[in-house]
This record gives C-alpha cells, sequence and structure tokens, in this order.
C-alpha cells in the first residue's frame, strides 16, 4: 500500500516536472519561430529607426576624439561597458537588423542664445567622422533612394537629424546650411520654447504657452524647410504646435521618437486628435522605446511597447507608425528592448499578435521611406514653381532680452575699416 502511494506520488512528480518544462518549450519554440520570421521581414526591408542618440555619448565619453575609437563592440571598454545609456555600437546594430538610423545631432537646450550653432555643427561632425571612419557598416545617405541603395549594399543608410529649434538660432540661412550638411530633420524644439515655437512641456499641469504655437516666423521655418525637403518632425513639441505644423506644412511630418499618450499621458507623447490629424497630413509615428513614455513608470515590457504600436495603428492605421527608440539618449529601457540588437523581439512580438508581414514592412521602414519621397516630392514640385528661399529675418521684438547678450544684432553699420 505504501509503495503504491510513492509510486503513484513518484509518477505524479515525474509527469508534473515533464508536462511543464514542454510546455514552455513550446513557447519558446514558437517564439523563436516568430524571430526567425522577423529577422526575415527585416532582411526585405531596411529597419529605419528615427532616432538615437550616440553622437551625443561620443561627445560626452570622448569629447569627439573619435579617430582612434573602435566602436564595433563597446561592451567591454570604459566608460561604455558600465553606462547605462551605452546601447549601441556595430556589432549591436547587425544583430538588431539596423537598416538605416537617423543619427542625432543634439545639443542641450542650455546652448540656447550662446554657442548652439557652433556644438551642432560639431555634432554634424562627429557623424560624417564616425560613418567615414566605419565605411564596412555605415554609409551616409540624404535620400529615401540613398537609403535603399545603402540597404542593398548591406550597409546601415546613416542619416542626420537635428533635435532642437534652438539649433539654427532662429537663422534660415543656418537651416540652408544644415541641410546642406545632409540634416534631413529638424525636430522643431527641444525641452525648451524657442523664439518662434512652443515645446511640450508647455503642456504640463501648470505650465501656459508662451506663443501658444508656432509665431508667422515659425511658419516661415515651416516653409523653408518643405522648399529644402527637409523632414518637420514633431518629437518635442507643444500639441499647439503640432497642429500649427500640420496645418502649415505642405509636406508630411514625422514624430522622430514619440509614443501614445492615450497609453502613458507623459506631454513628449502623441494623443488621439493628433495622431488623426498626422494620418490626413500623410505622416509617421516613429515610437519611442523610453519606459517613462511607455509604462509612465520605472519600467517597461517590450510587450508594452507593442501596446503603442498597436494603438496607432488603431487610431491613425497601419500607414503611419514606424520606429524611434531613442536608444543612447535614455537610461532606462524596456525588457525585452534593452539596447539596438533587440528590435527584432519587438517585430516577433507583433507577429504573435497575428499582424500581417505587409504591415510590419510598413512599421520597420516602408512608411518613413513613403513620408520621406513625400517630402522630397514637394521640394520638387515648389522647385518646378519657381520657389525661391524665404529670406525674411526674425523680427527684432521676437527675441527675447536673454538672447541679447551673445548677440552683436543685425549689423548694418556703414563703415566696414
Ligand atoms: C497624467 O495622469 C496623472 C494621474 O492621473 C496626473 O497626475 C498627471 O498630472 C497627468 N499628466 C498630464 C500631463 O496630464
Ligand atoms: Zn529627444
Amino acid at each position: 500500500m505504501n509503495w503504491c502511494v510513492i509510486v503513484l506520488a513518484l509518477l505524479l512528480s515525474t509527469q508534473k516536472s515533464w508536462s511543464y518544462p514542454s510546455a514552455r518549450f513550446e513557447e519558446a519554440n514558437s517564439f523563436e519561430k516568430y524571430l526567425e520570421k522577423a529577422r526575415t521581414v527585416l532582411d526585405r526591408v531596411p529597419l529605419i529607426d528615427g532616432h538615437n542618440d550616440f553622437p551625443y555619448s561620443l561627445r560626452r565619453y570622448e569629447n569627439n576624439q573619435v579617430g582612434d575609437l573602435d566602436i564595433n563592440d563597446l561592451t567591454t571598454s570604459e566608460p561604455w561597458a558600465s553606462s547605462s545609456s551605452s546601447q549601441t555600437d556595430i556589432n549591436r546594430l547587425r544583430q538588431g537588423k539596423v537598416g538605416a538610423q537617423f543619427w542625432s545631432a543634439y545639443v542641450p537646450c542650455s546652448t540656447q542664445y550662446k554657442d548652439a550653432i557652433l556644438k551642432t555643427w560639431e555634432q554634424i561632425d562627429v557623424i560624417h567622422r564616425m560613418v567615414d571612419a566605419n565605411p564596412t557598416a555605415f554609409e551616409f545617405v540624404t535620400s529615401a533612394q540613398e537609403i535603399e541603395d545603402a540597404f542593398s549594399r548591406g550597409k546601415i543608410g546613416s542619416l542626420v537629424g537635428v533635435e532642437g529649434g534652438h539649433s539654427i538660432g532662429s537663422s534660415l540661412a543656418v537651416l540652408r546650411m544644415m541641410y546642406d550638411m545632409g540634416v534631413r530633420y529638424m525636430t522643431l524644439t527641444h525641452s525648451c520654447p524657442t523664439p518662434w515655437g512652443d515645446n511640450s512641456q508647455l503642456d504640463d499641469p501648470g505650465n501656459v504657452p508662451i506663443h501658444d504655437g508656432l509665431t508667422p516666423f515659425g511658419k516661415n521655418v515651416i516653409a523653408e524647410m518643405n522648399r529644402l525637403g527637409m523632414l518637420i518632425d514633431l518629437s518635442h513639441v507643444s500639441r499647439k504646435t503640432m497642429r500649427d505644423a500640420l496645418e502649415t506644412s505642405a509636406a508630411p511630418v514625422i514624430f522622430s521618437h514619440s509614443s501614445a499618450y492615450a497609453l502613458c499621458n507623459n506631454t513628449r507623447n502623441v494623443p488621439d486628435d493628433i495622431l488623426q490629424l498626422v494620418a490626413q497630413n500623410g505622416g509617421v509615428v516613429m515610437v519611442n522605446f523610453f519606459v517613462s513614455y511607455i509604462s509612465c513608470g520605472l519600467t517597461a515590457t517590450v510587450q508594452q511597447v507593442a501596446d503603442h504600436i498597436e494603438h496607432i495603428r488603431n487610431v491613425a492605421g497601419a500607414d503611419h507608425v514606424g520606429i524611434g527608440s531613442d536608444f543612447n539618449g535614455v537610461a532606462r529601457t524596456p525588457e525585452g528592448l534593452k539596447d539596438v540588437s533587440e528590435y527584432p523581439n519587438l517585430f516577433a512580438e507583433l507577429l504573435a499578435r497575428g499582424w500581417a508581414e505587409t504591415d510590419l514592412e510598413k512599421v520597420a521602414g516602408l512608411n518613413l521611406l513613403r513620408v520621406f519621397r513625400g517630402a522630397e516630392a514637394v521640394r520638387d514640385q515648389m522647385a518646378a514653381d519657381g520657389g525661391k528661399p524665404f529670406d525674411e529675418w526674425i523680427p527684432q521684438a521676437d527675441l527675447p532680452a536673454e538672447s541679447l547678450p551673445c548677440s552683436t544684432g543685425q549689423i548694418k553699420s556703414v563703415t566696414t575699416e
């Protein structure tokens, strides 16, 4: 009798210990299948990420002295190895199957009215040098076609985005020269207002707008960006600035790194009414992975990032959502998306939820390519219509007093001796 009980108990326990891991094995096995499928999708179309702050890491950790820096593997050398916001190197970009990257030429708002333009120039320079120093991995590209051409050669197309209107010092001449240096988007503000546009923090409880969106000069900035074919990036701007820009722009716009406000009410995210306007405009919202914008908390998961992508699809449509990780700009990343090597996990998660591969291709990069071509078509049409550069200067009265100490004003002295 006792033996029977023991044998029965043994049988039950072994059965238990067999069946449980085998279910887990099947689960892992099917996720592995989704991962494989995800990787084949990312072999077909370039995964185009809207925002990566690696160039700012080069300033922070290397003073932009990148001549001898090996960026293939930054997981073992200091200070990179122990930095919580070091999420990028070439090996991991390859593992993550990144096809093209907008590298951010970011300088902080503390530079506004001081040396913002100079430091932005330095960031554009360091991006060019990083690309030139790694020709087997990167190719500097400036058009939708060049992204595709680089991808077909197995190169990570490398683009420049300037993060914040403070970087042009309210000068359309600087904007034009930045376009000539390869800059293909400008975020209208970072975390400070410019003399011509309001930033997202002004929508936080207790704050009030300064310009109530874009000033007339701010609308000129939009028009000049349309004429140049530079993408208008509405991440970081206030709700009213989003509306004004969407109303003014003849070209589709992007949000290079913003998620859905309905799922996490951070003003860096995009509210549903704006998502609907983005759909009408033909633009794309590239989802940010920063846990503070995904869960509004201190941790998040790859599943929650997928929730944001699904929400934007549900409100705006699958043609209007993309990827804008914000890697290297943030210290906290979601579980399953810890660095640039893990993008396939996100696409596998969407496949597991029943997403069509054709929609995944759009999220990965086809939407951004369509938007980019749309902006290029507006540029070409404006040129065909005889459009000339906008040469208005910002009205002196629009410039705040704090901008004056570092300016010599609009020099019109009669003598030059
Ligand atoms: C988001 O929601 C929380 C909780 O309801 C609230 O305290 C906070 O002020 C909200 N944030 C914004 C930007 O409205
Ligand atoms: Zn940002």
